[in-house]
């Protein structure tokens, strides 16, 4: 590792971070899915959080998320302690979570899906009129296309909930963006389009928290770059710090990596 990107272990929060965790631990029965990890989101910037599977990075999201207490460490928002116990009360503080598996409501038109659990009510009806346009003038305004509102959510692509699902968060005024492995199910161009609106969030001043397997999607948008491996930060860099080939290794564990292509070598 470079030796001017030392991984944080204690207090990494700085003046402009929003959400800290510091030194969080969890365990599961005898499993350790994070040890002393901290990480920091500031606002208006994209921090990335990487691992390979079993690393810890949903449960790292699940504990931001209010779904999970950590057994151990700090909970900071706006630099003040709390305890999220529930993901509502995440909702509350200004922390929207896109998960991978976007489509509960597969039958239900756009509209209603994007004010599920916020609608719209005049005189004791929903505002259906009104719904639609609200949705229609928020997805125009970040350029996402779909046939129409009333659209049915399962016959989106995977992008396209992906988009809708960030536009969505930021409508109702998310300040910290959780999206967890967006683009893990998409081709190489849609994968593009929700990176795209990756960036639309930060400028629209949003802290996103990027999950992803892919050092090449993260080092596209990303602004910090946070490594898990079992459990464990290994890496942490700011953008401009690392070269994607680095990335890329600490993701791998460069020795874990040469292993591996020596094995392939094997095989050719
Ligand atoms: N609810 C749970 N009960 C028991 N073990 C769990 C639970 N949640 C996670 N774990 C374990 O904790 C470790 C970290 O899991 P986690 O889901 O956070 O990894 P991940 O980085 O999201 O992996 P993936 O990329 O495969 O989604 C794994 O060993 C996992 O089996
Ligand atoms: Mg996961």
């Amino acid at each position: 590792m470079n030796p001017t990107t030392a991984v944080n272990t204690g207090n990494t929060s700085d003046s402009q971070s929003f959400l800290d965790l510091q030194s969080v631990s969890k365990t599961f029965g005898n499993v350790i899915a994070l040890k002393d990890v901290s990480v920091s989101v500031p606002l208006g910037a994209v921090t990335c959080i990487l691992g390979d599977n079993g690393a810890g990075k949903s449960t790292l999201i699940k504990i931001l998320s209010g779904v999970h207490k950590p057994d151990s460490g700090a909970y900071l928002i706006d630099g003040t302690p709390v305890v999220l116990d529930s993901p509502r009360a995440a909702m509350d503080s200004g922390i929207a979570t896109v998960f991978q598996d976007l489509a509960p409501q597969p039958l239900m038109p756009i509209w209603r899906a994007f004010f599920l659990g916020n609608e719209i009510v005049h005189g004791g009806f929903l505002a259906i009129k009104r719904a639609k346009a609200e949705v229609r003038s928020q997805l125009a305004s970040m350029g996402i296309k779909v046939r129409d509102v009333d659209q049915l959510v399962g016959t989106l692509s995977g992008g396209e909930r992906q988009a809708v699902a960030i536009a969505r968060a930021i409508y109702f005024g998310a300040r910290v963006l959780i999206l967890d492995e967006p683009t893990s199910a998409l081709g190489v161009k849609q994968a593009g389009v929700v990176l795209r609106y990756v960036l639309q969030a930060r400028q629209a001043g949003v802290g996103v928290v990027f999950i992803t397997h892919n050092p090449h999607h993260a080092f596209l948008v990303g602004d910090n770059f946070y490594v898990l491996n079992r459990g464990r930060l290994v890496a942490n860099y700011r953008k401009g710090e690392l070269e994607l080939d680095t990335l890329v290794q600490e993701m791998a564990g460069g020795a874990e990596l040469e292993a591996l292509s020596h094995e392939l070598r094997e095989f050719t």
